[in-house]
């Protein structure tokens, strides 16, 4: 127990457990086949994530730590803020950089993470803790996609979302992501987003297709988790990971591609998913950005773009807003 870290549940087992059927009734229950991505992330998904992260092909994490440690004394002067409210904090590993930054300005008061996973919120406060004398760590766990108008409000805030998890969300759901957190913020916080950039595809789909098969490993792990929470018999075996990129919305997909035909049963759910070869289930989106593209965006929800950052090559950018009235 520590006086300084406190975490809020907004999302307990039982929630938890029903929006995972409710994701899977829709997106298995019709075609095309569809699982949202958050439901990769149990403990050996998370675990694979993180394995992901080191990998050479995929370069997304280090050219945002490289951007970040090139902008984070500058975000800290410019936005003057004590708060660090980070959305799908994980292992809040790279935001130390951030918080560094703030720490060395004199400035950092209190840091909010917000995961659904308890148990990576509570063992990342826990360094934090430890790495910041003064911190104040106050976790939420909750589904940012419905929980953002829980935020502490202290009107000091930056608001983080970074990895290129937005990317993972279509236009239309981005758009009104982008909508919520502008209406959870107030007039003049801030906005620190990091975006992955459009470059050559086949970088990109490297990035997503290792050869030493992680990528596959985590895509798989999406049903483990559907068997083991809803008692489905999906044979993983009989799936193969499929990453292409689409030239036209400007992402790469994750699918997993049944090898056979096969019915597999969600008894949870009283559902039977038929299968025959070569029919897939759509898993994620990871879209690419341009600079012009997301600015409209930011632009369109109610934010005023003022810093853009990209590592040294380019790969990846972070960009700072405000909240406009
Ligand atoms: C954590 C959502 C940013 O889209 O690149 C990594 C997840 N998927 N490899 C991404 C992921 C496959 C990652 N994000």
């Amino acid at each position: 127990m520590n006086d300084r870290l406190t975490v809020e549940v907004h999302l307990g087992h039982d929630e938890l457990a029903a929006s995972l059927r409710a994701d899977v009734r829709h997106g298995l229950g019709s075609r095309p086949y569809s699982l949202p991505p958050k439901w990769f992330y149990d403990a050996a998904g998370s675990e694979l994530f993180d394995q992901i992260t080191t990998l050479a092909e995929y370069y997304p994490t280090e050219a945002e730590r490289a951007a970040l440690t090139g902008c984070a004394a500058e975000v800290a002067r410019t936005t003057g803020v004590g708060t660090v409210v980070e959305l799908g904090s994980g292992s809040s590993d790279k935001t130390r950089v951030l918080l560094d930054a703030f720490d060395r300005a004199g400035q950092l008061r209190r840091y909010v993470p917000f995961d659904v996973s308890e148990s990576a919120l509570r063992a990342a406060g826990d360094g934090l803790l430890a790495r910041y004398p003064d911190l104040r760590v106050h976790g939420l766990v909750g589904d940012f996609d419905r929980h953002l108008g829980r935020l502490p409000d202290d009107g000091n805030r930056l608001l983080a979302f970074l990895g290129g998890t937005i990317g993972n969300y279509p236009p239309v759901p981005r758009a009104r992501l982008l909508g919520q957190m502008a209406a959870a913020l107030r007039t003049g916080e801030w906005l620190l987003l990091g975006t992955d950039l459009v470059k050559d595809p086949i970088r990109l789909v490297a990035a997503y297709d290792d050869p030493g098969g992680v990528t596959a490993a985590f895509n798989l792990n999406v049903l483990r988790v559907v068997n083991r929470e809803l008692g489905a018999d999906f044979d993983v075996d009989s799936f193969r990971h499929v990453a292409r990129w689409d030239a036209g919305s400007e992402w790469i997909e994750m699918r997993l591609r049944a090898e056979r035909a096969m019915t597999v049963r969600v008894p949870a759910i009283g559902l039977e998913v038929p299968f025959a070869p070569g029919d897939e289930v759509l898993t994620e989106v990871s879209a690419k950005f341009r600079r012009d593209g997301i600015t409209g965006e930011l632009t369109d929800a109610g934010f005023e773009v003022v810093g853009w950052w990209t590592d040294p090559a380019g790969d990846f950018a972070l960009s700072l807003s405000r909240r406009v009235a």
